[in-house]
């Protein structure tokens, strides 16, 4: 009789690097004879993952409280492992286990390979760290820097076909004072281009379509080859129609980026740039090392070489010691840039940050207050942009069925990573449009006119 697979379930929480992460605990568990299941069987599982994020206060409350949950679960079904990897595993280290003595394992974001050793799995049998110093009463703590995450090649369990991510680089040497990634992700290590290229080879292989190539700062990549070069290899990849890359820091954006967006013809048209603030003060005091004239200088490059660039960004509001003065520069700063879209925050104070020892905070009303100020007008900006865009032809990639309505409705992204949906009726106008009904499917481009725009979504029709 076939032995049942022991299961496991990841819940995670952040950013698209942790859910890459995910993938890769996915795939590392699953190289050891798990099996990972969905949603609705995570309280059956043998093993309960959370990868965690650690950016601000409220994702961290919100892994704490759903793992205080286990408390009880833990108590019906002692033979459950619960393992925490990520930032808050790394961040908080053994004070986690104290709060939480029900919890196995802690692995932080360098270490994501070695979680399954709660279990004894086979990968873990001739590792010396599964009964030496990490263990302690059947506890497991893996928090040791890592320099060579950039040369490990895990598998991943990938889950959104056709779009992929690859890391090119790990950890983040920026230290912005208000951003514990520096903290918890460690120093700056590039992967070679070597591996990168194959993953992507193998990627196309598999019948993948996009790759987003991703690190905190890409463009300080630097390897065998710089990021430009790097991407001018990605370009020449068969199979693979499309590449983005994650997240570039202003300052490093150099003119060979800029060339490279501008002339690359995979390469999509599409920069997410984080500003934070439009004024210098408030920028130095981030430690971002850009004023807000060289940022726009960057933008007006960028728009130069690439006319219909999308750029979006990223905005904290209530940074220590932001003024009115201060806040009324960052909503000229949207006004002036037009950006497609923003992603913006409160302030929340990381502990074991520079700033959290700043103590000017402006009050938390007024912090909402302006968070509210910077979205609404953004808001206006958007669908403004989206709306210039009705009438048009845009090349979209078929990712799947429309989520927010089921198998009905197709969805999409141009090539500047807006959504596009489109329905079913669309698709029977494909005869006419010379498209059988194979090309219709995940990780084929279309051309779809547009002919409703909305702020975060634009519809279309073949
Ligand atoms: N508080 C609020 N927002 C933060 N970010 C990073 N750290 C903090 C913090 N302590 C935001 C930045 C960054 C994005 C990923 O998260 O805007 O670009
Ligand atoms: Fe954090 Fe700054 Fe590094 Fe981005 S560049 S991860 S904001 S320290």
């Amino acid at each position: 009789m076939a032995v049942e697979k022991k299961t496991f379930y990841i819940r995670t929480f952040g950013c698209q690097m942790n859910f890459h992460d995910s993938e890769r605990i996915s795939g590392v568990l699953a190289r050891n004879g798990l099996r990972e299941v969905p949603d609705g069987e995570a309280d059956l599982a043998d093993l309960i993952v959370f990868n965690t994020c650690a950016i601000r206060e409220k994702a961290e409350q919100k892994f704490l409280s759903e793992l205080g949950r286990l408390r009880g679960l833990k108590k019906r079904r002692p033979g459950l492992k619960i393992a925490v990897a990520g930032c808050v595993a790394q961040q908080m280290g053994r004070e986690l286990l104290r709060k939480a003595p029900f919890v196995d394992c802690i692995a932080g974001p360098q270490n994501i390979e070695l979680l399954g050793h709660s279990m004894g799995l086979p990968d873990c049998n001739d590792n010396p760290d599964c009964n030496g110093k990490n263990a302690r009463r059947g506890r497991f703590v893996f928090l040791d820097e890592n320099q060579d995450i950039s040369s490990l090649e895990l598998p991943a369990a990938r889950k959104g076909k056709p779009r992929a991510w690859v890391s090119i680089m790990y950890g983040c040497d920026n230290f912005c004072t208000y951003c514990i990634v520096p903290f918890t992700r460690g120093r700056e290590t590039c992967r070679p281009s070597g591996g990168i290229l194959e993953e992507i080879r193998r990627l196309a292989d598999e019948g993948f379509r996009e790759v987003t190539l991703l690190g905190q700062n890409v463009n300080s990549y630097g390897s065998d080859v710089d990021f430009p070069g790097l991407l001018a290899m990605a370009d020449r990849v068969d199979g693979i129609s499309r590449i983005r890359f994650v997240t570039s820091h202003p300052r490093d954006l150099s003119p060979g980026l800029i060339e490279a967006i501008g002339g690359l013809e995979k390469l999509c048209e599409h920069i997410h740039l984080p500003l934070q603030s439009g004024s210098d003060r408030v920028l130095a005091r981030m430690n971002r090392r850009y004023g807000f004239a060289d940022y726009m200088g960057k933008i007006e490059q960028l728009r130069r070489r690439t006319p219909g660039i999308s750029i979006t960004t990223d905005i904290i509001a209530g940074f220590p010691g932001e003024t009115e003065e201060d806040h009324v520069a960052t909503i000229s700063a949207l006004g002036q840039i037009e950006f497609d879209g923003i992603f913006a925050f409160k302030y929340s104070p990381r502990p074991g940050t520079a700033a959290a020892s700043f103590h000017d905070r402006p009050q938390p009303g007024v912090a909402t207050r302006r968070l509210g100020e910077l979205l609404a007008l953004q808001d206006e900006i958007t669908l403004r942009k989206n709306k210039a865009l009705e009438g048009s032809l845009q090349e979209v990639m078929i990712e799947g069925p429309d989520a927010s309505v089921g198998g009905k409705r197709l969805s999409g992204r141009t090539r500047t990573n807006k959504i596009v949906n489109f329905g079913t009726a669309a698709c029977e106008g494909a005869n006419e449009a010379g498209l059988r009904e194979a090309d219709i499917t995940p990780g084929s481009v279309v051309s779809l006119k547009i002919i409703k725009a909305r702020r975060h979504s634009l519809e279309g029709r073949l």
